[in-house]
C-alpha cells in the first residue's frame, strides 16, 4: 500500500488548534497523531481526554493516539469515549500487553504497540497477529524535534520480516524525526505510516510538505 501521512499535533499552535487541525483537514494527510505525555513514563507532559475530545469535534480524519503513559489499562475506555479510533500503548509501560491489546480491541479501537529504541521488535513475536500497529519509536520519546536515530531502519525491515514470518498484518509506523531529508528511507525500509510533527509544523507550507511527504 502506498504509506500514510500522520501530522502529529504535538507541534500543531495549541492556541490556533482549530487552524492547525483544518489545515490537516483539507491537505493530503491521513491519521491525526495524537501524542499523549504523563510525565512519569517519559518526562514530558502534554495533554489529555478533554483536548482530544475538542479535537474530535473538528478532525474529519481517523485520531492516531499515542499513549506514552504507564498503565495505560486505566483509561482504555475513557480513550474511546473522548474519539479515539487507534489507541497505541507502549510494550515497556505494560505488563500483561496481551490483555491490553484485547481491551482496546473490545472496546471498539485498533491497537497498537510502541516500542522504544532499546526494545527489541522480537518482544512482539508472540502478540503479532493480535495487534493492528506496530509502532518503531525512531527518538527517545516526550518531545518533538529529536534526530531520528538511524538504527530505526534496521527495526522497521525486522518488523517487516517479521510480520511475513508470522503471516501478521500489522501496520509498521515510525516516529520521531522523520522529515523530507529521511522519508524515503524509512518508506523503504518498510514503513507504512509515518508520523511528522517537526516537519511539518515548522516549515512555512504544512500542506506542501504533507503533499511532499506522500510522494
Ligand atoms: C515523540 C512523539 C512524537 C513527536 C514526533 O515523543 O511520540 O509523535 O511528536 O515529533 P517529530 O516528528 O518532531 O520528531
Ligand atoms: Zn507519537
Amino acid at each position: 500500500m502506498a504509506h500514510l501521512i500522520a501530522p502529529s499535533i504535538l507541534s500543531a499552535d495549541f492556541a490556533n488548534l482549530q487552524r492547525d487541525i483544518d489545515m490537516i483537514n483539507r491537505s493530503q494527510a491521513d491519521w491525526f497523531h495524537v501524542d499523549v505525555m504523563d510525565g512519569l513514563f517519559v518526562p514530558n507532559i502534554s495533554f489529555g481526554m478533554p483536548v482530544i475530545s475538542a479535537v474530535k469535534k473538528h478532525a474529519t480524519k481517523p485520531l492516531d493516539v499515542h499513549l506514552m503513559i504507564v498503565d495505560p489499562d486505566r483509561y482504555i475506555p475513557a480513550f474511546k469515549k473522548c474519539g479515539a479510533d487507534i489507541l497505541t500503548v507502549h510494550a515497556e509501560a505494560c505488563t500483561h500487553l496481551h490483555r491490553t491489546i484485547q481491551y482496546i480491541k473490545q472496546e471498539g479501537m485498533k491497537a497498537g504497540v510502541a516500542i522504544n529504541p532499546h526494545t527489541p521488535v522480537s518482544v512482539l513475536r508472540e502478540i503479532a497477529h493480535d495487534m493492528d500497529l506496530l509502532l518503531v519509536m525512531s527518538v527517545n520519546p516526550g518531545f518533538g524535534g529529536q534526530s531520528f536515530i538511524e538504527r530505526s531502519l534496521a527495526k522497521i525491515s525486522e518488523a517487516k520480516t517479521m510480520r511475513e514470518a508470522c503471516g501478521a498484518s500489522f501496520v509498521i509506523e515510525v516516529d520521531g524525526g522523520v522529515s523530507l531529508n529521511n522519508y524515503r528511507k524509512v518508506v523503504d525500509a518498510g514503513a507504512d505510516v509515518l508520523v511528522a510533527g517537526n516537519a511539518v509544523f515548522a516549515t512555512a507550507d504544512p500542506v506542501g510538505t504533507i503533499e511532499a511527504l506522500k510522494k
